[in-house]
This record gives C-alpha cells, structure tokens and sequence, in this order.
C-alpha cells in the first residue's frame, strides 16, 4: 500500500540534490508537493520534471531565514492543498569558502546557523501549528554525519549537531501535548550533489580536482562509493510514510558507514 498517497509535502531547497530527489519520490509516491527554494528557476525546473511524469506540485520562491516567507509559503500551501501533512526542512549550506574557526567571526558564523538552524526552527514551528490541526504530520529535518561526528567547520557541524537536538526535543514536546505530529532528523554521509562538488573550489588551495575530491570521499566510506541524492529520498520518503508511525525523535543516518570508523 501506498503510504505517502493524497498527503501534501512541503521540501525547501527542492530546486536541487537531495531536496530535488526527495520533492520528486514522494510525487511519484502519490503526494502533492510544495517545492520551495531561494532559486525560483530551479524549483521551477523540479515541478516541470514532476508534472512530465503525471504528479502534482507547485512552486514557491522561499528564503528559508525569513518568518515572512515561510508564511507566504504555508497560505500557499493551505490555499492549493488545503493541509500540509509532511515538512522536509532540506535546504542548506556547506559554509565552504568561510574562514577557518580561528579567522572566523560572529558574522560567519551567523551566516551558517541562519540558514541550517535557525530556518529549521522557523519551518518546524509554522508546520507544527498547521499540523496540530488537520490530524498530525511528519517533519523530516537534515542534518549530516557532520551533526554527529566533527570534521566539518564548527559553524556547519554546530547548525547540524542543533538540528538533530531540535528534532527530538520537538518530538517530545509534540508527544507530550499529545499531536500527532513526528519529528527526526536525517544524517546523510557525502552524497555527490553541488553542494559537495562546490567544496573542489575551496581545497587545497584551489588545486584539488573533482576525481580527486571524489576519491578522498569515497575512502571515507566503508561501502565504497558516495551517495546519490535518491539513497537520502528514500529514507526520507519513509519517514514521511504511515510505515514510520511508531519513529519519532529518532535519527535515521544513511551513511555507507562513514560514521561506523
Ligand atoms: N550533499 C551532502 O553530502 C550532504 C550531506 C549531509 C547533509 N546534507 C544536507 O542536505 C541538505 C541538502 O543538501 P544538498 O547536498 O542537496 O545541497 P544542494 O546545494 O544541492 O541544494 C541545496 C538547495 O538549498 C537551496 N538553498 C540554499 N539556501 C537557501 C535559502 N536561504 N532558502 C531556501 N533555499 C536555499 C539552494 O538553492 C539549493 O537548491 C542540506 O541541508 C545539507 O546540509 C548534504
């Protein structure tokens, strides 16, 4: 049985990589889906590629640091679908090209925890009060195996590591007040999108090449390959399912084993 059919979604930064793969797996599971992103044209570009295979979705251009846009986005929402089921807080920065902790300063920071965490806590809140009132949901929040282990920049591994607390003391609080609402997290290890491949431009200063990006990647997983955006959906679009009714505040890591080591 379909589990994720005539429910609606929310995905931000569907315009591209995981939120892409994610906003077009839970259309063709039968959802109909709000695709937000910052870039109009490439969330645009992902409704287009939904509707050519038979789904249903809208676009919205949507920064997710802004209160007001996230309204925007949810009176969208409520006006074409009339609920919202499902809220996959996606979009986010690497942080590459932002100076290394001792240069780095309150506004790099800032810059970071905006758009990783603090638009986390901004969605999470609007798709709980829309939530609590047509039956409960699910909200799926990125984070990475950088949210769990360092390794990254302190900014990101500190967006990521907040995100996964966020998710379970959301869960909590949503079971306590007794919605039917569940909330986790997701710990992607590297999956080949441009947010990765962007990361060339900014090692080894500049003389890195992409094979060899990829390849120092890959040794960091035991599986032997990095991950493709669509290994994330899946373990998104479950989430999202009536098949994960009983997980809430847990942590759902699709890793290849990076965090094994
Ligand atoms: N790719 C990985 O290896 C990896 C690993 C772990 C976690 N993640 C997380 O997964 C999520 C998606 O990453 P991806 O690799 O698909 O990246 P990506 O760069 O391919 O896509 C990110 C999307 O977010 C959008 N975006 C950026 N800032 C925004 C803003 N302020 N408002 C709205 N949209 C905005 C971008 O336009 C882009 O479409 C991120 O939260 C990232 O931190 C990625």
């Amino acid at each position: 049985m379909n589990q994720v059919e005539g429910k609606v979604a929310i995905v931000t930064g569907g315009g591209s990589g995981i939120g892409e793969a994610t906003a077009l797996l839970l259309a063709a599971a039968g959802a109909q889906v709000v695709v937000t992103d910052i870039n109009l044209v490439t969330a645009e570009e992902t409704v287009e590629t939904i509707k050519d295979q038979g789904g249903e979705a809208i676009c919205v251009q949507h920064d997710v640091t802004s209160e007001s846009a996230w309204t925007r986005v949810c009176e969208a929402t409520l006006a074409e679908y009339g609920g919202l089921h499902i809220l996959v807080n996606n979009a986010g920065v690497s942080g590459a090209g932002l100076p290394d902790f001792e240069e780095a300063t309150l506004a790099t920071w800032r810059e970071v925890m905006n758009i990783n965490l603090d638009a986390v806590f901004l969605g999470t809140q609007k798709a709980v009060l829309l939530m609590k009132d047509s039956g409960g949901g699910s909200i799926i929040n990125l984070s990475s195996v950088m949210g769990m282990v360092g390794g990254a920049s302190a900014a990101y591994n500190a967006s990521k590591g907040g995100v996964r607390l966020l998710s379970k003391s959301v869960a909590v609080y949503c079971g306590n007040m007794g919605y039917n609402i569940r909330v986790n997290s997701v710990h992607p290890g590297f999956i080949w999108t441009p947010l990765v491949r962007d990361l060339v431009d900014h090692m080894d200063e500049g003389n890195m090449t992409e094979e060899g990006l990829r390849e120092m990647l890959t040794e960091r997983h035991p599986i032997g390959r990095l991950g493709v955006a669509d290994d994330i959906a899946k373990g998104i679009v479950f989430l999202a399912s009536d098949d994960a009714s009983f997980i809430t505040g847990s942590e759902l890591v699709i890793d290849g084993g990076y965090t094994a080591v």
